[in-house]
């Protein structure tokens, strides 16, 4: 898929959460996409590889919403034990994949270049890569989180890349799951950072790649965040467990923005 220019674009990631029960979220989200209010936002839910394919028979009706994987193997298939490559995520319905999310970055050492292999996986499986980079407190607090921003995005680019298949997500270490935000003018500045690498890298045509921001997007500051320069729309963690609040910050996304 490739979200449409221009037109906010809300992912949910559901990490390593959801049981089969969990589907009556979906169906909700679903549901809701019909409805008018929600015209002007393209929406993903990312829940767990393993509720992808029921997933699909729920949603395969609604144009504006995909599903999407939080990871996926460099390879297409082969001796890779308990690893999924983007081609089986397509064939069990996503169209999309998260990839170097910063629990990945961290608990299983991915580095840029595993990352950027990744998102040449996903290309060649068909899958818009959604890549995620971000800075540690550490980092901000010495001064170099535009510095190191800029190197994950370039380092993570797939060789040869062009602005469809690809989003990138700016979610800060320090504000994942901590109800923490950066301020306005700081996330305005990074995601201006990031258009310029991606300039840089892809060319004029990177206008058009969404750029998202991501880290304890509720629905009580969702249409703050929409409203600051340069932000394409939310890559939402907890808040995209429960559709009521998953929707509302849509709905905010969906009222608002500078897209993508
Ligand atoms: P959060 O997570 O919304 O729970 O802070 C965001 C993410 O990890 O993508």
């Amino acid at each position: 898929m490739s979200p449409h220019a221009g037109r906010p674009f809300v992912v949910g990631n559901w990490k390593m959460n959801g049981l089969g029960e969990g589907l009556g979220e979906v169906e909700a989200v679903a549901a809701a996409c019909r409805g008018p209010d929600l015209a002007g936002v393209d929406l993903a839910l990312c829940p767990p590889a393993t509720l992808l394919d029921r997933a699909r028979a729920l949603t395969q009706a609604e144009r504006r919403l995909a599903l999407g994987g939080q990871d996926c193997a460099v390879a297409a298939s082969g001796a890779h034990t308990g690893d999924v490559s983007a081609e089986m995520l397509r064939d069990a319905g996503a169209s999309l994949v998260v990839l170097g999310h910063c629990e990945r970055r961290g608990a299983h050492r991915e580095d840029d270049a595993l990352v950027r292999a990744k998102a040449e996986a996903a290309r060649r499986g068909g899958l818009l890569a959604v890549i995620c980079v971000g800075e540690t407190l550490e980092e901000r607090d010495a001064g170099r989180a535009e510095r190191v921003v800029a190197a994950q995005v370039a380092g993570s680019l797939p060789p040869g890349a062009g602005p469809a298949g690809i989003a990138v997500a700016y979610e800060p270490v320090w504000a994942i799951g901590t109800g923490r935000t950066p301020s306005g003018a700081d996330v305005a500045a990074m995601h201006a950072v990031i258009r310029r690498e991606l300039l840089s890298a892809l060319g004029p045509g990177a206008e058009r790649v969404s750029i998202l921001y991501g880290g304890s997007v509720k629905p009580d500051n969702a249409a703050a965040l929409i409203a600051l320069d340069g932000v394409g729309g939310f890559l939402v963690g907890g808040a995209s467990l429960r559709a009521a609040d998953f929707l509302a910050i849509a709905r905010a996304a969906s009222g608002g923005g500078s897209a993508p």
